[in-house]
């Protein structure tokens, strides 16, 4: 009797399990997964390639109840539902709302179900599964009936159904990788209704807890394939160098299937080479290389693999970021011709150090989400060239595709440009805990792991680009890792397969967020294979500080391969106040501003961190060596000759000179120079021919070297006290200064040791250390009137009491009219630097408007330093203020005050125009570079408290 009831239940559990809810149907019909058979950008050269993309009527239903069950039969009217553009997310198109989760699970935690009850307050609430039901009409005609017909879905989030005319096609999950249906027998001449069903979550989704935006829908392409009944369902070249390089050979394996109804005789399966190219220039473009395969008999729904090998007896052009050789090839069957290119590399672990063409190179990388401000995760190709363009410009030589594979064409214009990719499955369930035995060890869960290896690998498997296959993100151990990593490795033997979780399944070792400190230690520890860190220096806010000293420690280890930054582009969501982030759309949860963390804004406009990145990791640096500068290359397939130098020379921040030096082995001479105040060199190696991602000149490697130092103004001797009437002085203060009548301290200049928290401090608990800083007032400050425009101010700090923290920043601080908005200086610049970030920042003469003056941080904070001012002028039409340092000065100057940035999430709640706020100091609190969760800014960039400190700096006014 039990028995009988516990059946019953487990029949209505069985029947109410929703595919979308059950880990062990990953997909109904669809076709097994395989290589991008056309390069994306020879997509219109494919007359098999009909596009579906364009505008689809949509439906959008809150949860599952609410959809229109039946909408896909033929008869179902669609005609008064809204429109939508495919490829697109649904929530960047109005409906429903995007939410931004780091960890977490966004829906209620309770695997496989997605739609138990979660928190009150949470969006998923109310919308326990949110549904997008789609239809568009595909035109067949006649002869296209006599062909085989494949739907292709670049990516779907999160789950799909599909109906053509209809009648069910099949289901889909893993939304980063293509889904492919064959609709063949579905079809008829004429118009054809197809239906798509889209779950906002799904059982997959317990394996896509990224930190981003948990967007919706269709938003990749969608295509026709329109193919021969035999045709080429896959294939994969490799190029294989012999072991000294001096020959490769190519092996291709190529899968035809016969989808007709009849035998098919005598095909001939053809690989053509064309010889090999750079930045599409070929060595010899009327010369191939083919070598073919007859096919006796292939019967009808047979697949059958071909093996085609062929033995160049020269020794290639290897493909490397910084020489990325291509070699054309085309794969035809019949009347299929396909387009594509090979490279010929080798990646190895030799003992603890990472070869790429037997070489030690060295990763400057950085992470990436495909992410767009206004399309979200359908990224179009432009932003893609300007993304991997503002890469190659910044140095950047490798990407990670974090954390799951980005639309193809990315690929192609990393092979094409030169960047070597780590490509990552779309494996993460951080919502169980960072390498969480809950998922990895899972059985019920193993396939679903192995299914998202498998599409990663036979998608990209034909790209030079790729050197490392990531098994995904902050997931889990155990067997499910290690059958992921198998099930890599069985496929490819090329690129290298990394787990960042399960350290067991990685043949790098791997950390992330370490101390450059530690980065050295670890790294000296580990012996057993190379080291990296695939994420660091958490580029969130004003940040990226200590950038060198990462470099500085994995250039003097061989061990170490490099890193990759956290991360490329802020997750901004564009609005007409400007862009927003986690909370903004009333999403809950959510994890704020922790999204935006990018190198570039959404809108791709670098960040003043950029480039510090761009100049730590330039492949040339420049050391001083008496009259000569040598020239050290931590590039491995590039010669110094392949650069010109160019030299500019300045006097007082003016330039006075430059032009080309010669090159002779690995040094440069110092031109002739004047013997004055201060003068600078800057040399640049400059590109001597266009590239794809820069103009002929466009300069790889910066570095500036002062000459002749810098001759501060003399202290003028406070000896004789003259007074003015247009000033007064109260105290340690300025508190009045009247010019031509008009009264120009708004506040007056005073002592002012605090400075606003950025991203990376506000986690380091740094206003709560410092507060007492606040209030200080341990300080003397002595005013020396020169003449009723100029005074000489002093400022003088000895320590009383013990342990006092560090200070935000020592000087001081005054209130100015708030036109006075034209900034002229001489220091560093001119983007925004730190004492731990301004090695990018050189020595000039800098002018521009308090706008740009500024930064503008999507998440308000600390902003806008110049270091190492010698002086500063700011102006309105008729009045300047200049700042003359005694010393080195930082600056800061915003037209609005410390107080107006507490409390403030956005840059349009700033209140602004009151003033200008100038601080004027001698040093300030460096930013911060290793992580945005508690890590403080390297002790040498900070301002400790218990020592004495004094500085001085004249102001006056010009006319
Ligand atoms: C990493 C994680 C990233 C991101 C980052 C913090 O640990 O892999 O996805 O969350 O932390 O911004
Ligand atoms: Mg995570």
């Amino acid at each position: 009797m039990t028995s009988i009831v516990l059946w019953a239940t487990m029949m209505a559990v069985a029947q109410e399990a929703h595919d979308w809810e059950n880990p062990a149907v990953l997909g109904i019909n669809k076709l097994p997964y395989h290589a991008t058979l056309q390069l994306p950008s020879k997509e219109k050269a494919c007359k098999e390639i009909v596009s579906l993309d364009g505008r689809w009527k949509f439906h959008w239903a809150k949860d599952p109840d609410a959809r229109p069950a039946d909408f896909y039969r033929e008869d179902y009217d669609v005609s008064a539902w809204d429109e939508i553009t495919v490829p697109g997310n649904w929530q960047m198109q109005g409906f429903g709302k995007p939410i931004y989760v780091n960890m977490q699970y966004p829906f209620h935690r309770d695997r496989p179900s997605v739609t138990g009850e979660p928190n009150k307050d949470w969006y998923a609430y109310d919308h326990r599964n949110p549904v997008g039901s789609y239809v568009t009409f595909i035109d067949v005609t006649k002869d296209m009936l006599s062909k085989n017909l494949i739907l292709h879905f670049g990516g779907v989030h999160s789950a799909m159904y599909v109906w053509v005319n209809g009648r069910k096609v099949g289901y889909s999950q893993n939304s980063m990788s293509p889904a492919e249906f064959d609709i063949t027998k579905y079809v008829r001449e004429g118009r054809n209704k197809l239906a798509v069903e889209v779950y906002r979550w799904s059982d997959g989704s317990y394996l896509e807890c990224q930190d981003m935006w948990r967007l919706s829908g269709i938003f990749r392409s969608v295509q026709l394939w329109v193919r021969p009944l035999v045709h080429i369902a896959d294939y994969k070249v490799e190029a294989v160098p012999n072991a000294d390089f001096s020959k490769f050979t190519v092996k291709a394996k190529i899968a035809v299937c016969n989808t007709g109804r009849k035998t098919a005789k005598n095909l001939l399966a053809q690989l053509q080479m064309a010889c090999p190219e750079l930045h599409g220039v070929n060595t010899n473009p009327s010369h191939h290389n083919v070598t073919n395969c007859r096919i006796p008999k292939l019967r009808a729904g047979d697949t059958i693999t071909v093996e085609l090998s062929f033995p160049y007896d020269s020794a290639p052009r290897l493909w490397s970021a910084e020489k990325p050789w291509l070699y054309p090839f085309s794969i035809e069957l019949g009347d299929e011709h396909f387009d594509y290119h090979f490279g010929v590399k080798r990646v190895e672990c030799v003992g603890e150090v990472l070869k790429f063409n037997s070489k030690n190179i060295k990763l400057r990388g950085v992470n990436r989400h495909d992410h767009h401000p206004v399309t979200g995760r359908y990224v179009d190709r432009d932003t893609y060239e300007q993304d991997i363009k503002l890469m190659k410009q910044a140095n950047i030589n490798f990407l990670r595709t974090s954390h799951y594979p980005d639309d193809p064409y990315l690929y192609e214009l990393c092979d094409r440009w030169g960047i070597y990719v780590m490509d990552e499955a779309n494996q993460e369930s951080h919502g169980y805990g960072y390498a969480n035995k809950v998922m990895g060890e899972d059985p019920d869960w193993k396939e679903a792991h192995v299914d998202r290896a498998v599409s990663l690998v036979q998608r990209d498997k034909n790209h030079p680009s790729v050197i490392f296959w990531s098994l995904g993100n902050e997931g889990g151990v155990g067997p499910n890792l290690k059958a992921m990593r198998e099930a890599v490795v069985a496929l490819d033997t090329i690129a290298l397969p990394f787990c960042d979780t399960d350290r067991s399944q990685s043949d790098i070792y791997d950390d992330s967020y370490l101390t450059p400190e530690r980065f050295a230690s670890e790294a000296r520890r580990i012996t057993d294979r190379p080291f990296m860190m695939r994420e660091y220096a958490h580029a969130m806010g004003n940040s990226v500080g200590n950038f060198q000293e990462y470099w500085d420690v994995i250039y003097a280890d061989s061990s170490i391969c490099g890193a990759a930054i956290w991360d490329w582009v802020d997750q901004g969501i564009a609005s007409e106040k400007g862009f927003l982030y986690g909370g903004d759309f009333g999403d809950k949860p959510n994890d704020g501003p922790f999204c935006i963390n990018g190198l570039i804004a959404p809108d791709r406009k670098p960040h003043p961190h950029y480039y510090e990145v761009q100049h730590v990791y330039q492949p040339l640096q420049f050391v001083r060596e008496g009259d000569n500068i040598r020239i050290i290359n931590h590039d491995c397939f590039t010669a110094l000759e392949e650069y010109d130098y160019y030299y500019t020379l300045a006097r007082n921040g003016e330039v006075a000179g430059g032009g080309l030096l010669n090159l002779k082995g690995d040094r440069i001479e110092l031109p002739y120079y004047p013997d004055d105040n201060e003068v600078t060199i800057t040399v640049e190696a400059r590109l001597k021919k266009d590239q794809p991602w820069a103009k002929e000149g466009f300069a790889i490697a910066r570095e500036q070297f002062i000459l002749r130092e810098y001759i501060y103004p003399w202290r003028v001797k406070s000896t004789d006290k003259v007074t003015a009437k247009n000033i007064t002085i109260e105290g340690n203060s300025l508190t009045s200064w009247i010019i031509d009548g008009k009264e120009m301290l708004q506040a007056p200049l005073e002592p002012y040791f605090w400075k606003p928290e950025n991203d990376n401090q506000h986690a380091a608990r740094f206003a709560q250390r410092t507060a007492v800083w606040k209030n200080a007032s341990d300080v003397t400050v002595n005013y020396t009137i020169i003449d009723e425009r100029t005074i000489q101010v002093e400022m003088d700090y000895h320590p009383t009491g013990a342990n006092k923290p560090v200070i935000p920043k020592f000087g001081m601080r005054m209130r100015l009219p708030a036109d006075m908005t034209q900034i002229e200086y001489y220091g560093r610049g001119p983007w925004e630097n730190y004492p731990d970030r301004k090695r990018s920042a050189f020595l000039g003469r800098y002018k521009m408007p308090l706008s740009e003056f500024e930064t503008e941080y999507i998440h308000p904070q600390d902003n806008g330093c110049r270091t190492d001012v010698r002086w500063f002028n700011i102006a309105n039409g008729k009045n300047a203020l200049r700042v003359e340092g005694l010393q080195p000065l930082c600056i800061r100057a915003w037209d609005y005050g410390e107080e107006d940035l507490e409390g403030v999430g956005h840059p349009y709640e700033i209140q602004r125009g009151r003033f200008v706020n100038l601080n004027i100091d001698l040093n300030i609190h460096g930013v911060g570079g290793v992580d945005t969760w508690g890590q403080r800014t390297l002790p040498q960039y900070t301002i400790d408290g218990n020592q004495p400190y004094h500085y001085a700096f004249i102001l006056s006014w010009k006319h």
